[in-house]
């Protein structure tokens, strides 16, 4: 498996300092909110769970799975819901746990979907962004890292399903996608 990387691009150590960080300002700025946390399945398992540990205030969590790319490595555009949330987030101040934006599609679709079912407010969290592949004009609240345009693997992201357990996020070689 660990032959199939190119390029380490942020450590284990790097990604834990990070969302430390992060847990630290969220915790200050959802103090008294009681937020519901919410984690987009599959790619931001690892994430959620990391940075809820870090999050020192009360907060509910639920799960979501959304899809919209299927075994490639380009957006579809066409995202399906296909986990809903257990809780109604009527009145609640929500925190989308996302692990990378990239066009930013799958976000903007599910923004939409959490303000239509009359949240009060609707915040997101995401490690990774790739600004540059952008097509809908939209900016995570809080980031971990900015990403060059390449594809990722690694803490919780995949390509076909494999390499969510590497413990760093990380470049394939080419020939891996050839294969
Ligand atoms: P959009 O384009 O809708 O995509 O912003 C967001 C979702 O696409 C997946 N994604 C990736 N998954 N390596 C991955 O393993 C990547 O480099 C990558 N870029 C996007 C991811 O599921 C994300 O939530
Ligand atoms: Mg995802």
């Amino acid at each position: 498996m660990l032959d199939d990387i190119k390029e380490v691009l942020y450590d284990a150590q790097q990604i834990q300092d990070k969302i430390k960080e992060l847990g630290d300002t969220l915790s200050r700025d959802f103090e008294g909110r009681n937020p519901l946390v919410i984690c987009v399945l599959k790619g931001a398992f690892i994430f959620m769970a990391d940075l809820v540990k870090n999050i020192n205030i009360p907060l509910e969590i639920d799960f979501m799975a959304i899809s919209s790319y299927g075994q490639s490595t380009k957006s579809s555009g066409i995202v399906k819901i296909i986990k809903d949330l257990d809780v109604p987030v009527e009145g609640r101040d929500v925190l989308i746990v996302e692990d990378i934006i990239d066009s930013g599609l799958t976000l903007s679709y599910l923004i939409d979907v959490l303000e239509r079912r009359n949240s009060k407010s609707v915040t997101v969290v995401t490690l990774f962004d790739k600004p540059t592949r952008r097509t809908v004009d939209l900016e995570a609240n809080y980031t971990g890292f900015s990403l060059p345009d390449e594809f990722v693997v690694g803490y919780g992201l995949d390509y076909a399903e494999k390499y969510r357990n590497l413990p760093f996020i990380g470049v394939l070689k080419p020939e891996v996608y050839s294969k």
